[in-house]
């Protein structure tokens, strides 16, 4: 029932990325900004030094594939190769910020990080948000209302995530919770493939940051965030 989420600060692109596949090593390459660059190496480095904790291989040994629900191609949720049973993953990078990774053998896991300055902007709720959401970002204090719009987007995300659907599917189809109730998925819009059910959990990742952790399937997940600076210091 476990879910490992690992949180960590970006560190220096060269100092993680012999870790990383030659796929992410390419991707790598094509990123210019560094703290872009650092973020993606970070995220995928703590993502294969915890997988392989769950594997029992080394890091650099495990495969990450991607599959995309929309065209097939080799991108969108990723996936560890060969788990018997499967290990789920997923990831989140915000540069300058947070990484934060989710491995689980329960089903399929979204996770999201959000900076809640990023989404503090004129008509984000009306794009993004379901009707009920945004009455309930309008209802917030004033000093909340950013924090409160960070949080149900987080939430969503990890949904979008673990079902692999990504922002292809409105966000606004994707219900969740008021921001500061029990976080639960309200309604889902998107397609017929709802996966059954899907339980959700906020994540306290620091000051000006939401974060959310979504799982689908049926036992009630045992979630447990720790910091993985550790894990990278041994790397
Ligand atoms: C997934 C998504 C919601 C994340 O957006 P974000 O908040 O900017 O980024 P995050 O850092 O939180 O997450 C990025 C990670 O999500 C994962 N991801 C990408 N697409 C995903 C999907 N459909 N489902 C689950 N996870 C996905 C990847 O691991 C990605 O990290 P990587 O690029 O380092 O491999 C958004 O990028 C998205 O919807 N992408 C898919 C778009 C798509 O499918 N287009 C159709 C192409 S044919």
């Amino acid at each position: 029932m476990r879910v490992d989420v690992v949180q960590a600060r970006p560190r220096a692109a060269a100092d993680l990325e012999g870790l990383l596949g030659p796929e992410e090593r390419d991707r790598l390459d094509r990123l210019r900004r560094e703290a872009d660059r650092a973020a993606y190496a970070t995220a995928h480095a703590l993502l294969r030094l915890v997988g392989a904790a769950w594997t029992g291989q080394a890091p650099e040994d495990l495969v990450l594939g991607a599959t995309c629900l929309t065209c097939g191609g080799p991108h969108g949720k990723p996936h560890l190769e060969g788990g018997d049973p499967a290990v789920h993953v997923s990831l989140s990078r915000s540069a300058g910020k947070v990484v934060v990774v989710a491995v689980t053998r329960l089903g399929p896991v979204g996770v999201d990080a959000e900076v809640e300055s990023a989404v503090d902007f004129e008509g984000f709720d009306a794009v993004a948000l379901a009707p009920g959401e945004q009455g309930a970002v309008a209802d917030l204090p004033d000093d909340r209302r950013s924090s409160g719009r960070a949080v149900l987007w987080a939430r969503k995300e990890a949904v979008l995530k673990a079902t692999g659907h990504g922002l292809v599917a409105a966000p606004s189809d994707v219900e969740v919770s008021a921001p500061f109730a029990p976080p639960e998925l309200v309604a889902w819009r998107v397609d017929a493939s709802g996966g059954g059910p899907v339980h959700l959990a906020d994540l306290a990742l620091g000051a000006g940051l939401a974060g959310a952790v979504a799982v689908v399937g049926g036992a009630a997940p045992d979630i447990r965030l720790v910091d993985g600076s550790w894990l990278l210091d041994g790397a």
